[in-house]
């Protein structure tokens, strides 16, 4: 299959590691022009160069931003624009909310996550769209999680706003469709990042368990019996994300190795 992905301008956010990191190494091994970012402006030079070398593709850039700043966001799509000459892509993608219950939570936590895990969405979102409606096409992957299908356990504020990601992705897809601009969320299960080693710590210290252990838990519940690799994640986004995809928009994916039951 042809991705047509060659010289594609693409932005990719929250990208210094983990699952952002693996999208943009999948689109740099296609021959597209990639920007990444995230708050640690050493940490992103040294992604950027490992994925020149993995990849032999040396346009890869990086612009360091905080995603919950919309100066920041503002920044960044002029700097891609300048550096790319306009963007075909766009991957919203962010750090995730903090666990836990209801009651744990302060106000100052919901703010956080609002603006972390939606409002950069929508922000970065209003800031491409002018470029994209221009040449009239687009590809806007939503990066959010399991919960959009399935509510996480002590995970309430993954719950609100990855819920809002998807009336955000179902709104954009209807009144962009028409101009060859689609827009789709994907949700991961279980892949094995920074982050989820962090949930499993922390489900490891409330139970009194090691980290290792609560791991050999989640697997058994996984049909796949293993936790997913970034790779495996990232190709499902770049197909979305590709010129191969002509007609799949407003549509929520998980890549779970079967772990949500939910139809
Ligand atoms: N991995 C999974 O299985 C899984 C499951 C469910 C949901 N998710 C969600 O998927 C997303 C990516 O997950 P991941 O596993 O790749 O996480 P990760 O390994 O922790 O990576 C998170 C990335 O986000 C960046 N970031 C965090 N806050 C930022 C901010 N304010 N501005 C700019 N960049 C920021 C981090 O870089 P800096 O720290 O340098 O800014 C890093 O590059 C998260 O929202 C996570 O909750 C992942």
């Amino acid at each position: 299959m042809n991705l047509s992905l060659e010289n594609k301008r693409v932005l990719v956010l929250a990208a210094s590691k983990g699952l952002g990191r693996a999208i943009a190494t999948a689109f740099a091994h296609e021959g597209s022009h990639v920007v990444i970012t995230s708050r640690d402006a050493s940490a992103l030079e040294d992604t950027a160069n490992t994925i020149k070398q993995e990849t032999g593709n040396e346009n890869v850039y990086f612009s360091s931003s905080d995603i919950t700043k919309e100066k920041d966001l503002q920044s960044l799509v002029n700097e891609t624009v300048e550096k790319l000459g306009g963007v075909d892509i766009l991957i919203n993608n962010s750090g995730g909310p903090r666990a836990g219950l209801f009651e744990d939570m302060t106000a100052e936590d919901w703010q956080q996550a609002y603006e972390l895990n939606l409002l950069s969405y929508v922000r970065t979102t209003q800031a491409v769209l002018p470029y994209m409606k221009k040449q009239q096409f687009g590809r806007i992957v939503n990066i959010t999680s399991s919960s959009i299908k399935q509510a996480l356990d002590g995970m309430v504020l993954s719950n609100t706003f990855r819920a809002g990601v998807l009336g955000l992705t179902k709104s954009l897809a209807t009144e962009l469709a028409g101009e060859d601009i689609l827009v789709n969320t994907v949700g991961p299960g279980r892949i094995a990042t920074d982050r989820v080693a962090e949930l499993d710590a922390i489900a490891a210290n409330k139970q009194d368990k090691q980290p290792e252990d609560i791991k050999r838990e989640s697997e058994k519940k996984i049909p796949a019996g293993r936790y997913g690799e970034p790779e495996e994640f990232a190709k499902t986004v770049v197909f979305l994300a590709s010129g191969a995809n002509t007609y799949v928009t407003g549509q929520s994916l998980l890549v779970d190795g079967g772990l949500v039951r939910s139809l």
